[in-house]
C-alpha cells in the first residue's frame, strides 16, 4: 500500500495530473459562469413545455446535477437522457440540451440527431466533435468547454453550463453570488485536503483508506443523490474501485431487506451517508435507523454531513469536491494512475 503522506512520489502514479485538474474544480466552475453570461439563446427557447438533457458518463453527471437542483424550482418537467432513445413526448417545445465533453459520445449522438429531426430547440455543450456539427446544421446555439481533460474532470464545465442556460429561461433559481460562494468553500476545502495535509488531519486520506479493502455504497436524497452517484462513478473512474450509489428514502423500502446474504460480502460492505442540511428531517431519522440495522447485520458505516453555512449549490460543489480527493486518493493508494480508463476506451473502440 502506497504511504499518501509520501507525497513527492504524486507525479509518476498520476501521470497525467488529475489531481491538477481536480485544484481546478473551482477555477472551471467560475470561468464557465463567466462565459455564460455572454451565451445567447434563441428568443423563441422561452416558450417550452419540458426540458430533455442528453448526456453519458461523466457528461450525464452534469445534467444529473443540474436537474436535482432545478427539482423544486422548474416550472416545466427536466429529464436526463442517457441512453439510444428519446422520450416519445419530444417536439417542437422541448429544449434538448445535447452535452457531451468529447462531442462524440454515439448515445448523446443519436438522440441529439432525433431530437433535431423533432424540431426541438436545440443546445449543446461540447468541446466540439460532431455534436458541434450537428448543431451547426440545425442552427443551434453551442457552448464551447475550452479545456483540456477527461470528460468527468471537466465537470465545472460541464454542470455549470447547463446551469446558465437553465437560468437563462428562469428555470433554475440561483442567487446572484452562489457560483462565487461555491468556489470560494471549495478552495478553502481543497487545503484541507491536498497532498500536503498528512493523513491524520486529511479526511479525504482517511476516507479513501476506509474504503480501501471495501466496497463502497454511497447514497443521498434529493440534491444529494446525484452527489452520491457521482463519488460513486469518481470512486470507479479514478479510484478503479467498485462502487455503488443508492438513494433515500427509496432505498428503504427493497434495498434494506437484502442485507442478508451473501455474509462475506456484507462484511466488506461500506456505506456511506452523504447528509445535506437542505434535505427533509425524516430522512435524518432513517438514516439513524438503517444505522442500527447496519450494526446489527455487521456493515460498516458512516454518515457525512459538511454542515455549511452556503447555499444548496455550495453543499453540493463542496461534497462533490471531497468525493473527487477521495476518489483521487484511492487510485495512488494502489499505485495506478487516476486519469486513465482503459475498459472504457476499450469498449469505445471495439465499439466503433
Ligand atoms: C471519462 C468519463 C466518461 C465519459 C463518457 C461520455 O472521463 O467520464 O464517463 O464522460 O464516456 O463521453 P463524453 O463525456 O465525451 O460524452
Amino acid at each position: 500500500m502506497t504511504n499518501l503522506d509520501q507525497i513527492n512520489n504524486l507525479e509518476h502514479v498520476d501521470k497525467q495530473s488529475m489531481l491538477r485538474h481536480i485544484q481546478e474544480l473551482p477555477d472551471q466552475i467560475e470561468n464557465c459562469w463567466e462565459e455564460m453570461k455572454s451565451f445567447v439563446m434563441p428568443a423563441n427557447y422561452i416558450k417550452l413545455s419540458n426540458v430533455v438533457i442528453l448526456g453519458m458518463g461523466g457528461s450525464a453527471v452534469g445534467g444529473f446535477l443540474a436537474k436535482a437542483l432545478a427539482f423544486s424550482t422548474s416550472k416545466v418537467p427536466i429529464e436526463v437522457v442517457n441512453s439510444y432513445h428519446l422520450p416519445n413526448y419530444v417536439g417542437p417545445e422541448t429544449l434538448v440540451i445535447g452535452l457531451s465533453y468529447s462531442g462524440n459520445t454515439e448515445e448523446t449522438l443519436t438522440t441529439f440527431r432525433e431530437a433535431g429531426k423533432k424540431k426541438a430547440k436545440l443546445v449543446a455543450i461540447t468541446m466540439g466533435g460532431e455534436l458541434a456539427s450537428i448543431a451547426s446544421n440545425f442552427k443551434a446555439p453551442v457552448y464551447t468547454i475550452n479545456y483540456g481533460s477527461q470528460p468527468r474532470a471537466a465537470l465545472g464545465y460541464l454542470f455549470t453550463a447547463v446551469l446558465g442556460v437553465l437560468s437563462k429561461l428562469d428555470l433554475v433559481d440561483l442567487g446572484k453570488d452562489d457560483v462565487r460562494e461555491s468556489a470560494v468553500l471549495m478552495r478553502g476545502l481543497a487545503t484541507k485536503l491536498n497532498p500536503e495535509v498528512p493523513t491524520y488531519q486529511n479526511e479525504a486520506k482517511k476516507l479513501a483508506i476506509t474504503m480501501e479493502d471495501k466496497l463502497p455504497i454511497i447514497a443521498g436524497a434529493g440534491v444529494m443523490a446525484p452527489v452520491a452517484y457521482r463519488w460513486r462513478t469518481q470512486i470507479n473512474e479514478n479510484g478503479k474501485h467498485l462502487a455503488y450509489s443508492l438513494e433515500l428514502p427509496e432505498l428503504c423500502h427493497n434495498w434494506l431487506a437484502g442485507l442478508k446474504v451473501p455474509q462475506p460480502l456484507l462484511k466488506q460492505t461500506y456505506v456511506l451517508f452523504i447528509q445535506s442540511k437542505h434535505e427533509n428531517e425524516r430522512n435524518r431519522i432513517r438514516q439513524n435507523i438503517i444505522g442500527q440495522i447496519l450494526r446489527k447485520q455487521g456493515v460498516k458505516y458512516d454518515i457525512i454531513s459538511l454542515q455549511l453555512s452556503g447555499c444548496v449549490l455550495s453543499e453540493m460543489l463542496v461534497t462533490i469536491y471531497l468525493g473527487d480527493y477521495v476518489s483521487y486518493y484511492m487510485a495512488i493508494l494502489k499505485d495506478i494512475d487516476p486519469t486513465k480508463v482503459e475498459e472504457i476506451e476499450y469498449l469505445k473502440k471495439q465499439l466503433s
